[in-house]
């Protein structure tokens, strides 16, 4: 056929009494000479429009079910675990009033146990293992200091999946508010005062790093709140967050717990990096 494709849809139209098209050929071959040829291309411009439909749907289902992973692609796929941990998100609610209860956070004073073994839960997560291709993929060098497991605790590199290094952050530095609970990091502090600020100086800025990193442009609004006369934020709002249960179970059920009371050592004569932090 030399029609144009686009003449498919003409005629779909003229059956339907568009006369905006114009397809006088067609109109003349299916009326006088050949009967059926209309219907026939009339089949098939449906056909083709029903595989049309059908790729499109397809399409959408496809996006759909990838628009989980997307925003964690662009940002986090080069990371040796992204394919492994489900990038699953879900509905979550800030909550940020100034005193409230959670398993997090006491109600009023200092964090009882219970909070602490809640915030240990969360940070409590040894190293895994990496192989050659995991350093590959996050494009590091294999550095004659990386690192490595021994034979005998099953080899691979030594890697630390960041949130909990970020969560860890989070808590020294609340728990440094709290210091006088805390007689080991008094201990630190006196002894040591030059790098106990470098951890927590670390720590603020690693922070500061990712939050400017993910550049969340959630917006708070503000309340008239009885015996305050500023406005005053309002902290509460819902967001789309990755569920952190996923990762949190990937990490425990790969990290590598050495045999108690065991480290990772340093073997002699191996190479140093020059600096210390
Ligand atoms: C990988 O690292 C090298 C050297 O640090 C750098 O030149 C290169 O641009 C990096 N490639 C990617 C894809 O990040
Ligand atoms: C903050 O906003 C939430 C949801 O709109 C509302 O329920 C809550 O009362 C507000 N809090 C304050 C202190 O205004």
């Amino acid at each position: 056929m030399e029609k144009p494709y686009s003449s498919e849809y003409t005629q779909i139209d003229q059956s339907e009494g568009d006369t905006l098209s114009t397809d006088d050929e067609g109109l003349l071959t299916s009326q006088t000479q050949r009967p059926s040829w209309g219907h026939r291309k009339w089949l098939l411009s449906q056909v083709l429009l029903l595989l049309l439909n059908l790729s499109l749907a397809l399409y959408l289902l496809i996006t759909f079910a990838r628009s989980n992973k997307t925003c964690a692609r662009r940002v986090d796929q080069n990371s040796p675990v992204f394919d492994k941990i489900p990038q699953e998100y879900i509905p979550i609610q800030f909550v940020g009033n100034f005193i409230h209860h959670s398993q997090y956070r006491s109600l009023d004073g200092p964090p009882s146990p219970e909070v602490l073994a809640a915030w240990d839960r969360i940070t409590d997560v040894a190293p895994l293992r990496l192989g050659e291709e995991d350093l590959d993929r996050m494009n590091i060098s294999h550095r004659a200091s990386t690192v490595k497991y021994s034979e005998a605790d099953g080899g691979g590199y030594m890697g630390y999946i960041e949130v909990f290094h970020q969560l860890h952050c989070v808590k020294m530095l609340w728990k440094h508010t709290y210091i006088e609970q805390f007689p080991e990091l008094q201990k630190i502090l006196k002894s040591k005062p030059k790098v106990y600020h470098a951890h927590l100086d670390h720590c603020a800025d690693v922070l500061r790093q990712n939050l400017m990193c993910t550049g969340d442009v959630n917006i708070m609004t503000y309340n008239w709140v009885k015996g305050v006369k500023k406005p005053w934020p309002n902290f509460t709002n819902s967001r789309t967050c990755k569920n952190f249960a996923p990762v949190l179970q990937y990490a425990l059920e790969h990290e590598v717990v050495l045999k108690q009371g065991t480290q990772v050592t340093k073997t002699s004569g191996i190479y140093e990096e020059p600096t210390m932090f």
